[in-house]
């Protein structure tokens, strides 16, 4: 049963009539560009088909009660009341709506079923989907635009500020503004997007090391402050600013391990515009070897992978048609990320699974992925519009 199945007739079941509304919004993965956005540097990530939804309907009561189908459980709360709890999926709708508050808008409140494929943990974005998931609904059932780079800025002050966790722009962004077929290369300064097309031939797979890693958070933090002060050092805003040549110039300056830090994201802003020039000439060569470049540069300089994503990264080059590898998300844990010639994608899954878990007792997940369109409505009643009129 699909997930819009799933979350429509458990909503029917619950409240006797079909939703007002079903939206959904997309986990995702980075092709490349990792540790770059909180420097105002470049990410080429790809919304996957994977996604949070949710089926709802519009309430008078300025109050939310949501069901989670994945977790089985009701939570209730007023939109002028909002509270911060303890870590829990519903701070998530809790923060979207606190953030939507703060800019303004007035929210209606609203009932309804979610449920989710994005694995949570596993660096794919969970969190980001939920988060526009919640934000696509509040939109549709307030007559608020949708304007996706507007509902990521505000998903991602959610996560700051409400949820507590200091990511960059990235996750909310690519689910926001997700293009099928395509990954987007963004400029997480200006937050322009481009669509960029995936190469023909080549497919996306995903390798979750069955590993998660409870100091994400405080390595994160740490990254950003050693990366902030290798800007200072440069004289410049942000890493995103220093070139190449000035790294090289001037970085001797340094103290090693903030030199290390600075040289995974200044080449790797650089070797992800070049993995967007290689897309767009359907070079999936070089866009493999700009992928395997990107992991040595985490694994040895930016110092975020793990010995499981090291491992998976070594299964997946081994296999016939593996065109590049690399450790995705935020590291530690989590999962990698291969692109894969299309013909070769199902025996590389079956024998990357084999050789991993032969080599570490570990069953991984491995899926094929399709880049997928962002957050949207993908179906509404009319008694959606008809009640948006009354009010
Ligand atoms: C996490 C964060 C993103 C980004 C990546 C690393 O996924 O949420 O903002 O910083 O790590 O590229």
């Amino acid at each position: 049963m699909s997930l819009q199945t799933r979350v429509t007739e458990e909503f029917e079941r619950r409240y006797g009539s079909p939703p007002a509304l079903v939206v959904r919004a997309p986990g995702r993965v980075n092709l490349i560009g990792e540790h770059t956005d909180y420097n105002d540097g470049f990410v080429l990530p790809m919304a996957i088909d994977r996604a949070t939804w949710i089926a709802l309907r519009p309430r008078a009561d300025g109050r939310v009660v949501a069901t989670s189908l994945d977790f089985e459980e009701t939570r209730d709360f007023a939109l002028d009341a909002l509270q911060t709890g303890v870590a829990h999926w519903s701070e998530y709708l809790k923060g979207v709506a606190w953030a939507l508050i703060q800019a303004g808008h007035a929210l209606r409140g609203w009932e309804g079923t979610l449920a989710g494929d994005v694995p949570i943990g596993a660096g794919l974005s969970s969190s980001a989907a939920l988060e526009l998931a919640t934000a696509r609904a509040f939109a549709a059932i307030s007559g608020l635009a949708w304007e996706p780079t507007v509902m990521a800025r505000l998903s991602q002050r959610a996560e700051n500020e409400w949820v507590g966790v200091n990511c960059g722009i990235m996750d909310q962004l690519i689910s926001a503004a997700g293009k099928a077929g395509h990954a987007l290369l963004m400029d997480c300064r200006s937050l322009e997007t481009q669509a960029v097309p995936m190469p023909a031939g080549a497919t996306v797979v995903v390798l979750d090391t069955a590993t998660r890693r409870g100091l994400v958070d405080s390595a994160y933090n740490e990254r950003r402050a050693q990366c902030e002060a290798a800007a200072k050092f440069f004289g410049m805003k942000a890493l995103r600013d220093v070139s190449v040549e000035q790294f090289e110039a001037k970085s001797g300056q340094l103290d090693v391990i903030t030199r290390r830090r600075a040289r995974h994201v200044v080449t790797e802003n650089a070797r992800t515009l070049q993995a967007a020039a290689a897309m767009r000439q359907g070079d999936a060569v070089t866009l493999g070897q700009l992928m395997n470049a990107s992991h040595v540069s985490l694994r040895d300089d930016f110092e975020v992978s793990s010995a499981e994503l090291n491992l998976m990264v070594e299964c997946a080059l081994k296999q016939a048609g593996c065109l590049g590898a690399r450790m995705t998300g935020a590291g530690f844990g989590g999962c990698a990320v291969a692109l894969v010639r299309e013909a070769d994608a199902h025996a590389f899954s079956t024998q990357v699974a084999a050789d991993y878990r032969a080599a570490t007792g570990l069953k991984p997940d491995i899926y094929v992925c399709a880049a997928a369109d962002g957050a949207g409505i993908v179906a509404s009643s009319s008694l959606l519009s008809a009640s948006l009129v009354i009010e």
